[in-house]
């Protein structure tokens, strides 16, 4: 710690140097992530929200138009799902909170489910429940959340349970139902997990067969939709989503998808009931005069104007214009996805329903030699482990050369693409595509950079897979920045 100041212009000068050390997620040559943060309307209301420093845990004394305004996006957010319009606004009729990102949306989802089926937690804990609560999602395609969920909230890990992921890397309805039919009589389900948009190929699930599911068995529906929920802005590609106004809660993250800045992200509730279960102060729920978000905001006490970027975007561009942007995007995604899909260097692994697909580096020319080294005993682990190696050296390469950034993260290979069986984990680079538009010239630096990469590992790549067939490759296994 500095004992003594610098002044301003050295400040500044720091700033500059932490800039200079920063990734821009927006830069068109970023494809690891959709978080482009880009809208002019967002970034300038981040910067108006920073200057005015409202505290939204209260309205008096602290933000009365930050209240409204937040409300306001509620509001909206639950019509663009089609959860019911909410009542006049008091806290009792909200039905939604802003939260600093998915994981937090999807832990209150998992907090105010329980909450719901056995309200006396609030009281007693989870100590008086005379069977283990489970909550029901696919494997292969999950977020982490739900396991820190689990952990943080006391139900424990084995409060998850599993059913098939299929090979369209889809919750499985039928394995779904399969699954809940199967459940032990120790354990009680509370809730049933749909995805629209999974965290590593953007899948998004039949939403209309899970909640048939979900509803006969009478548990709540939660969709996870940080993902896919910026597809229902446009009238063509919200249709993907079908079933989830059907839902008890969706968790939506604009800071993905919706070109805003972190963070942003929110818990919707179909029944605003529910939310207000969490009241600190329940006999204010009907309350006029009362909209103090801190109160029915679990996890959070002061915060700031959060909200302020996703209204100013909405009102800059109107819900047809961030649509049209959505739409362009899902074009642009399309052309890119064509790049690397027919690249002889790479083979598809999973594509996508939209901005997101993954694939693994295997250039034409050792795929003789992969194929030969599968025939030998043991030898699907050793080409899906040298496959993973150079697919993550590979992706560093493109990374380190500060031209090209792909995600890095592991993914099963549920539709076999490989041939080294579904239930192998490899490593694959995953191409996610924010932007609505890109230029001309970045289809062809893909091309010629996955060039050099092919250039710089193939001839070694194959060396090692015919060595295979004779040897043990030795596997190495490491995980993405996002830890899947
Ligand atoms: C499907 C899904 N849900 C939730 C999250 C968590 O979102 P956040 O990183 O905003 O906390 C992610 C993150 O990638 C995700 O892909």
């Amino acid at each position: 710690m500095p004992s003594s100041g610098s002044g301003e212009k050295a400040v500044l000068d720091l700033l500059a140097d932490v800039a200079a050390y920063s990734i821009s997620q927006a830069d068109e040559r970023y494809l690891a992530f959709p978080d482009t943060g880009d809208s002019v309307a967002a970034v300038l209301a981040t910067i108006v929200g920073t200057f005015l420093n409202q505290n939204l845990i209260a309205f008096d004394r602290s933000a009365p138009a930050g209240s409204v305004i937040e409300e306001q996006v509620i509001r909206w957010l639950r019509d663009l799902v089609g959860f019911p319009p909410a009542g006049p606004p008091t806290l009792g009729t909200l039905g939604g909170m802003w939260s600093s990102g998915g994981n937090m949306s999807n832990h209150i989802a998992v907090l105010v489910a329980l909450s719901t089926k056995w309200p006396e937690i609030r009281r007693s804990g989870l100590f008086g429940l005379e069977r283990r609560p489970v909550l029901i999602l696919a494997s292969g395609v999950e977020h982490f959340s739900y396991l820190g969920a689990a952990q943080a909230l006391g139900l424990g890990a084995e409060s998850l349970v599993w059913a098939q992921a299929g090979s369209d890397f889809r919750t499985d309805a039928a394995a779904l139902a399969a699954t809940l039919e199967a459940l032990p009589d120790d354990v009680e389900p509370f809730m049933v997990v749909g995805i629209a948009g999974n965290c590593r190929t953007t899948a998004i699930d039949d939403l209309s067969a899970i909640a048939d599911i979900a509803k006969r068995s009478g548990l709540w529906f939660h969709v996870d939709a940080c993902h896919g929920g910026s597809l229902l802005f446009s009238d063509k590609l919200s249709p993907a989503l079908a079933g989830i106004e059907r839902a008890d809660s969706v968790s939506l993250d604009p800071h993905k998808g919706l070109f805003t800045p972190y963070s942003c992200s929110y818990a919707l509730f179909k029944n605003p009931a529910d939310l207000a279960r969490m009241a600190r102060y329940p006999d204010r729920l009907a309350d006029a005069d009362m909209l103090d978000l801190g109160l029915v905001t679990p996890f959070y006490g002061s915060r700031g104007f959060e909200s302020l970027r996703l209204w100013a975007l909405i009102h800059h561009l109107g819900r047809e214009g961030i649509g049209a942007l959505v739409e362009a995007r899902q074009t642009t995604f399309q052309e890119l996805q064509a790049v690397v899909s027919s690249h002889r260097s790479l083979r598809m692994i999973a594509s996508s329903d939209f901005y997101r697909c993954a694939f693994v580096f295997l250039p034409v020319s050792v795929r003789a030699a992969a194929a030969q080294a599968l025939t030998v005993e043991g030898g699907a682990a050793r080409v899906a482990a040298i496959v993973s190696e150079y697919t993550a050296r590979c992706c560093d390469l493109l990374y380190r050369s500060g031209q090209l950034v792909f995600d890095i993260f592991t993914l099963r290979d549920l539709n076999n693409a490989l041939g080294c069986g579904s239930d192998v984990r490899l490593q694959v680079m995953g191409m996610a595509v924010g932007h609505p538009g890109v230029s001309d010239s970045l289809s062809s630096h893909i091309q010629r950079m996955l060039d050099a990469a092919e250039e710089a590992l193939a001839a070694e790549m194959n060396q090692r897979l015919l060595e295979s067939s004779v040897g043990n490759a030795g596997a190495q296994v490491a995980l993405g920045p996002a830890g899947w």
